[in-house]
This record gives structure tokens, sequence and C-alpha cells, in this order.
């Protein structure tokens, strides 16, 4: 994530990501569960912009998406991560949180796509550099883990297995490019839902969790096809008892002869592994007729 400067503006991509594996390896104090997962940051971005200005001050922007749903949940701004990243990281470093910030979303919400995280995690990038506090990235990234367990991933940057709440980051290099098709139903499901859902189920003991290494391995040779049977999210099970959109979704990206299909983190976006561009953008063609609130083509960054 770098800043860059747009008139007297300065401004930062936050891009979504994709969980290309999710396994649930115990459970953690506070409520939280252990896991181990394969993150890849994808071509769907929102925007954050901060201009000079006295008062600390955050508009979420409308923008123009042909694929923008008004069934989108509405907003609140006061609880938006961007928030609370700029005060955190202003409580620390002994300053003022200052500036217009204008915040453009385009990544799905309530859809695991960690756009509320990826956000926070550009607002500490640009807070540090507009306001020229110099914390160094691990000063960062402390502060990332507090704000919540994705937002260590988008500070990174890249592609990574991310472990225990999600915090320890350990990049993944060497993988190679992939199309996607992401899905996203109007309904969302909350990361709590999905979590709370997960527990109360019978099969919650894993008797012999997966992990990353065979995946990572196929990737590595380039090897997608092989790498698309071993792409298993362990909530998925939990959120097809919330939303029927997911076994609706499973059912179409088997039927179109993708490489792999997926739900990506705690939903309710759903993802084709494609074997090409042209596929992704047909497939997206396709999930248009369907009562979605958006069916997007990208790959990984
Ligand atoms: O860390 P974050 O604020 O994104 O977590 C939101 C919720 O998701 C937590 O309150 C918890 O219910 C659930 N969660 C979890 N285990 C994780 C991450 C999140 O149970 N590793």
């Amino acid at each position: 994530m770098f800043p860059c400067k747009v008139g007297s503006a300065w401004e930062i991509l936050a891009p979504a990501k994709l969980n290309l594996h999710l396994e649930v390896k115990g459970t953690l104090s506070g409520g939280f569960h252990e896991l181990e997962t394969l993150m890849v940051p994808v071509r769907i971005f929102d925007q954050l912009r901060w201009k000079a200005g006295e008062s600390l001050k955050l508009r979420i922007r409308n923008f123009e998406s042909p694929t923008r749903s008004d069934r989108q949940p509405r907003y609140s701004v006061e609880n938006d991560l961007v928030l609370r990243a700029v005060r955190l990281l202003a409580k620390t470093a002994k300053v003022e949180p200052t500036g217009t910030w204008d915040l453009w979303k385009r990544i799905p919400m309530q859809a695991g796509l960690g756009g509320g995280s990826s956000d926070a995690a550009a607002a500490l990038v640009l807070a540090n550099h507009c306001w020229g506090i110099g914390q160094s990235h691990q000063q960062l990234a402390e502060l990332a883990s507090e704000i919540g367990s994705d937002v260590p991933f988008f500070l990174a940057g890249g592609p990574a297995i991310c472990r225990g709440r999600g915090e320890q980051v350990e990049h993944a290099s060497g993988l190679p490019k992939m199309h996607f098709v992401v899905a996203k139903p109007a309904l969302g499901l909350s990361t709590e839902s999905v979590f709370a859902e997960f527990d109360q189920m019978l099969d919650k003991r894993i008797k012999t969790p997966s992990n990353c290494n065979s995946l990572l391995e196929a990737l590595r040779r380039g090897a997608i096809a092989e790498a698309g049977q071993w792409m298993t999210n362990r909530l998925e099970s939990a959120a097809r008892r919330l939303s029927p959109w997911m076994e609706r979704l499973a059912v179409f990206f088997e039927r179109c002869r993708c490489l792999g299909h997926l739900m990506t983190g705690s939903g309710s976006a759903y993802v084709g592994v494609m074997r090409s561009a042209a596929q992704a953008r047909a497939v997206a063609r396709k999930l248009s007729g369907w009562d979605l609130e958006s069916a997007l083509a990208t790959s990984n960054c």
C-alpha cells in the first residue's frame, strides 16, 4: 500500500482479499478461533483520500458502480474502521488526528472480502505518511492487530498464510496469477454469526485439520487445476446453514467447469477459480442475470 499525491490530497488504494484455504484449528481466549488461512489480495479496491484540515472528518462517498446495489447495508460513519485506526494511531503517537478523509467503498460489505480491514490498514499507512509521525512498520502492525484480525494481513501487503487469530502473517511467495469470479449475494453474513453457527455445529471438533501445504505447493508449481482441489473453507458448512446462496453458488460453479470454488472468509461472497480471464468475464456475465448484489471478474495482485 503506497500513498500517492493527487493535487493537494494524498490517496491510497485498499484491495480486497480472498481466502483460498481456511482451517479452524481450535479456540483462543476472548471468543476467537485459531485459524490457518491462505489469503491473496485481489484487484477490487476501496479508495481512501486524505486532505489537510483542522478537524477530523470522514465522509463515505457514494460511487458510480454498475454492480453496486442499493440493498447494501447503510453505513454508520462513526463505526467505520478508518476512524478507529486513525484515532488509535493519533493516540499512540500523541498527536491530534486531523484532516478530511474520503472513502469510496467498492468492495462489497459483509462478504468475507476484508473491505473494512483493508480500509483500516490503508488509513494507518496514509495517516502515518500525511501526519509525518514516522511510526515503524512494527508499531503499525501492533496497532493493526488491535483493530481487527485481518488488518495485519493488509498492512503487510501481498499473499500470505495467516495464523493465530489471523494476525500472524507469513508472506507466501511464488504464487501464479489466477483469475476469479467473486459472487456476492444481496444477503451479507456477519463474521460473528458465522463463527457462532460454527460453534453450534456438532462436527465442530475437527479430527484431522488440514493445512495450506499441498495447496501452496501446487500453486508454486503453477498447477492451478490441482490446487483447486485443495481449496476449502472450514466455515463454509456453517455459512450454508445461514444462507441458501452458498449451496446455490457452489452448484453453479461446479457446473461451469472452473478449477475450484469456495466461500471466502466468513462469506457471503463465493469464489470460482477460472481457467482464464476470458472465462472469468463470461461467467461473471452469466451471473449478472442472477439476483446478486454483484458478480465480479478479478485476479490476484
Ligand atoms: O477480529 P475481528 O474484529 O475481525 O473479528 C470479528 C469477529 O469474528 C470476532 O468478534 C469473533 O466473533 C470472530 N472471529 C473469531 N476468530 C477469529 C477472527 C474473528 O472468532 N480468528
